[in-house]
């Protein structure tokens, strides 16, 4: 990139950017206000990728073996027989690897796309240094083989790679997940939780040292938990919940134990499962320790849909009035999600996605007016991991029309979620090298510790306390895409594309 307001050093890129918004008031008409806003910023970018670690916990599991077979399989080059010709191991589903971005058109007028680390450096998931726990013992050829997600002669290939990896024991507390998976708890720390929080934190701290890493992500890719009660006094602010899990406090779950174990590490930590393990005491814990937090839930099938349509739906002026989602997947996570209290988590999360879409049309929908909005999951074994969604979008149009838009998508639910874990771990070791600071600053800061800058990533995306939530899947995406260019000293997208809707050459560009 060559942008006049950026400056490539030794060790970072240096961008002086102008950030412009508009903020807007009410005017005593009625009407509004609007005026543009601009803050001046300097962003820095550390050049230098260090040697990152990928700690999943759920490592045995559809997702996690799917994860480590994939990254191997791309490590080695591997290719395969499949029953249509010879597959070659590739990211496709990434953002980061498999997906480009606009930098603009050349001399002839070709446009010009680059992948998203070619604007700033990128750990390549290739070089991840893997690892994590699991309740279940099983070493991840077996545990790939259990998945049945992969093709049989891509397990063959990968199996002597993979037959010595077996995850550390973890955390299990069998109230938090469904009864049906005390089977496959065979790989269980002893002690109480005050030991599982030191036993977690030694775990990540053996394996940077180890394998001498600059920086580990952890990702919760096990079971979906129920809810946690947020209980005053024993999680409901930061020192609350340190002293609850000194307690031994039941309602302290495994994969908050993990969070508070990444926040006193400094390690980012993500949820990709859609229960409160941030609950306000982990929150808080996180902003005092400025230790990167994000979640909830991977937003891999039909949430990622449904943020794409519903946002064309009501951005077009029309109004949905049911949304009717059922899925039917038969993997572990299916049998965990057909317990109530699970499965309630998971609806939830699937829940709140049209919110913020449906609020932005007053014109269609009266204050505290939604769209009927039903999720249904069911557990079907004989499907295995390949999920299937249903949808139906049933939406009022023009002069009191009906529009019906049914869907419907099977696909292998951990070949959608793996690339998308991957790209977690990428973004977030991204974001901890990228600070900002304004003229009043006295020094740079980085990202506020709930990174939702991965919410195109996230069904249910965590903000900022008092932030709205974006769930908008091309919004999403525009916001990285767009802070990514800044760090390069490049305006944002704007998709005006001006000069080709004026007389040509008057703009003078
Ligand atoms: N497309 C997707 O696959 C997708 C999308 C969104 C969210 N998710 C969520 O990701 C999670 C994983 O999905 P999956 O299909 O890999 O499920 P899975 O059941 O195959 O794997 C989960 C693994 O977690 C392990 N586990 C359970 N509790 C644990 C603990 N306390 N510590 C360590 N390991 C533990 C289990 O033994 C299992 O191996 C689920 O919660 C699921 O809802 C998946």
């Amino acid at each position: 990139m060559n942008a006049p307001n950026v400056r490539y050093e030794a060790d970072q890129i240096v961008s002086q950017y102008v950030y412009q918004t508009t903020t807007v008031d009410a005017a005593a008409d009625g009407g509004y206000v609007v005026r543009p806003v601009a803050a001046e910023l300097t962003l820095r970018t550390a050049t230098a990728v260090p040697r990152t670690g990928l700690l999943l916990v759920g490592l045995g599991g559809n997702n996690g073996s799917t994860v480590v077979a994939s990254v191997l399989a791309n490590r080695l080059g591997l290719t395969w027989k499949t029953r249509t010709g010879v597959q070659r191991a590739n990211y496709f589903g990434s953002l980061t690897q498999a997906a480009t971005v606009r930098l603009g058109r050349d001399a002839t007028g070709a446009e010009v796309q680059v992948p998203l680390p070619s604007l700033v450096p990128m750990v390549d998931p290739n070089d991840l240094v893997l690892g994590g726990w699991d309740i279940s013992r099983m070493n991840l050829a077996d545990a790939m083989d259990r998945a049945q997600v992969l093709e049989p002669d891509l397990r063959r290939q990968l199996a002597p790679h993979m037959a010595g990896m077996v995850p550390w024991p973890s955390v299990y507390y069998p109230d938090f997940i469904a009864a049906n998976q005390s089977e496959r708890a065979d790989n269980v720390l002893p002690g109480t939780k005050r030991e599982h929080l030191q036993r977690i934190r030694e775990d990540i701290r053996r394996f940077r040292a180890e394998h001498g890493l600059g920086s580990v992500v952890v990702v919760w890719t096990a079971n979906t938990e129920r809810f946690a009660d947020v209980v005053p006094g024993v999680n409901d602010t930061a020192d609350a919940l340190l002293a609850a899990i000194e307690r031994g406090e039941a309602e302290v779950a495994p994969s908050t134990i993990f969070a508070v174990a990444c926040i006193l590490e400094g390690v980012p930590f993500i949820n990709g499962s859609p229960q409160n393990t941030f609950v306000p005491g982990c929150v808080e814990l996180a902003e005092r320790h400025k230790s990167f937090i994000g979640g909830d839930d991977f937003k891999s099938g039909q949430t990622k849909m449904k943020s794409v349509l519903v946002d064309f739906l009501v951005g077009a002026g029309i109004k949905p009035l049911s949304i009717t989602s059922y899925n039917h997947l038969g993997n572990n996570d299916g049998r965990n999600l057909s317990a109530p209290s699970q499965f309630r988590s998971k609806e939830v999360s699937k829940s709140n996605v049209v919110d913020d879409m449906v609020a932005s049309n007053p014109l269609l929908y009266a204050p505290g007016e939604h769209p009927d909005h039903v999720v249904v999951i069911k557990y079907v074994p004989a499907v295995g991991d390949s999920k299937r969604a249903l949808d139906e979008y049933y939406s009022e149009i023009f002069m009191g029309g009906r529009s019906t838009i049914a869907i419907h998508n099977t696909c292998e639910d951990s070949l959608l979620a793996a690339p998308l874990i991957l790209d977690l771990a990428v973004l977030a070791e991204l974001l901890s090298r990228i600070t900002y600071q304004t003229p009043a600053m006295d020094a740079p800061a980085g990202f506020h510790p709930v990174l939702s800058l991965l919410s195109y990533l996230l069904k249910a995306p965590m903000v900022r306390r008092g932030a709205p939530v974006i769930n908008s899947l091309f919004k999403q995406r525009a916001a990285l895409e767009n802070v990514l260019r800044a760090c390069v000293g490049l305006p944002p997208v704007n998709d005006m594309a001006l000069e080709d809707r004026v007389w040509p050459g008057t703009l003078g560009l």
